[in-house]
């Protein structure tokens, strides 16, 4: 059984344009798997580690799918069940960690309450955890003293994940929590997370726009394009091989960080309105190989060897079908 199995989830923000953010997104985790989820901005990342995390809230709605965690639909499940298992079982490092910690709480308070909301903890014991997350994330224990305004925005980040961590949970979810940071801080984050993931043995799942992250850090890739996946699989066939002509344009708008310098080509235009879907591929407007009947025809998720593809250029032919 995978540690984390998600099906067919579907969420909807019921605004007075209401939008299909996840579109019947299925994929699995893997115990100890880091899974990268990539995408231009307004693709539905967050929303959906919002809905796997079952964090979401009005206008958007989960209506359809579900999400297995070893097993159980954490879809269905009411809040005091969901509050057993999160923190402990899995846990969350948002976007900003300027939003998500308490500007007029210290971080050793902070860590002090998440223990005490989900377990029985002395205040030995407390202290201890506190100061041994700390460590983890490479902080000295002194700043469980300090608010986070008295910490760096690296700091912050590492005060997140060593929250996220109090519990040693068996899956993390990440949605780009070395974003606020530059690039040298965003690199030594990223391996002390690596590091942390290796040492602690939790599987995360990881939303970034920088390509190059995902490709040295994550085992499997989920690129989204307006709400649904239109390329999965693991991350160096999928950064060797793209089958998506979206995946191949997002990859030529990157930099390569070793390779030799190339023009970057990008992807013109931008991505659909999610509150007035077209009736054929969501990618047909902007792509550079599509056929006639990509305006008209929805393409599925094709296998493409180790991969799967939403492009009709991935169907297979139809003697490959016979056989
Ligand atoms: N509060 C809201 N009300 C209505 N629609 C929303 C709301 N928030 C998001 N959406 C819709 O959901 C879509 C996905 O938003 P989401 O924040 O998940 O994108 P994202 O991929 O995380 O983008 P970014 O990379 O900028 O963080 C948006 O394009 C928008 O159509
Ligand atoms: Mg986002």
């Amino acid at each position: 059984m995978p540690l984390l199995e998600v099906q067919h989830l579907r969420v909807e923000y019921a605004a007075d344009r209401p939008a299909v953010a996840v579109d019947d997104v299925s994929f699995t985790v893997g115990e100890g798997e880091f899974v990268g989820v990539v995408g231009e901005s307004g693709c539905g990342k967050s929303t959906l580690l919002f809905a796997l995390a079952r964090l979401l809230s009005p206008p958007a709605e989960i209506t359809g799918g579900s999400v297995e965690f070893r097993g159980r639909n954490l879809v269905t499940m009411t809040e005091k069940q969901l509050s057993l298992l999160r923190w402990r079982d899995f846990s969350v490092v948002m976007q900003s960690a300027m939003n998500a910690l308490n500007p007029v709480a210290s971080v050793g308070a902070q860590f002090a309450d998440a223990l005490t909301a989900h377990g029985r903890f002395t205040k030995a014991e407390i202290a201890e955890r506190s100061v041994e997350v700390l460590r983890l994330v490479g902080i000295d224990p002194i700043h469980l003293r300090s608010h986070p305004h008295q910490l760096s925005g690296g700091m912050r980040q590492r005060a997140m994940i060593a929250m996220a961590l109090l519990f040693t949970p068996d899956l993390v979810i990440m949605d780009e929590p070395t974003s606020a940071l530059d690039v040298v801080a965003q690199r030594a984050l990223m391996v002390q997370i690596r590091q942390l993931q290796s040492q602690l043995g939790f599987a995360v799942v990881f939303v970034t726009h920088d390509m190059s992250l995902v490709s040295h850090f994550s085992d499997q890739l989920l690129v989204m394009y307006a709400g649904q996946v239109v390329e999965a699989g693991p991350t160096r066939t999928v950064f060797d091989r793209p089958a998506h002509p979206y995946s191949r344009g997002l990859l030529d708008a990157f930099p390569s960080v070793r390779g030799p310098r190339v023009p970057l080509t990008g992807i013109p235009g931008s991505p659909p309105d999610l509150s007035r879907p077209t009736a054929g591929c969501r990618f047909q407007p902007r792509c550079p190989v599509a056929l006639p009947e990509c305006a008209t025809t929805r393409p599925p998720l094709y296998q493409v060897g180790s991969a799967h593809s939403r492009c009709l250029l991935n169907a297979p032919a139809p003697e490959e079908v016979k056989s």
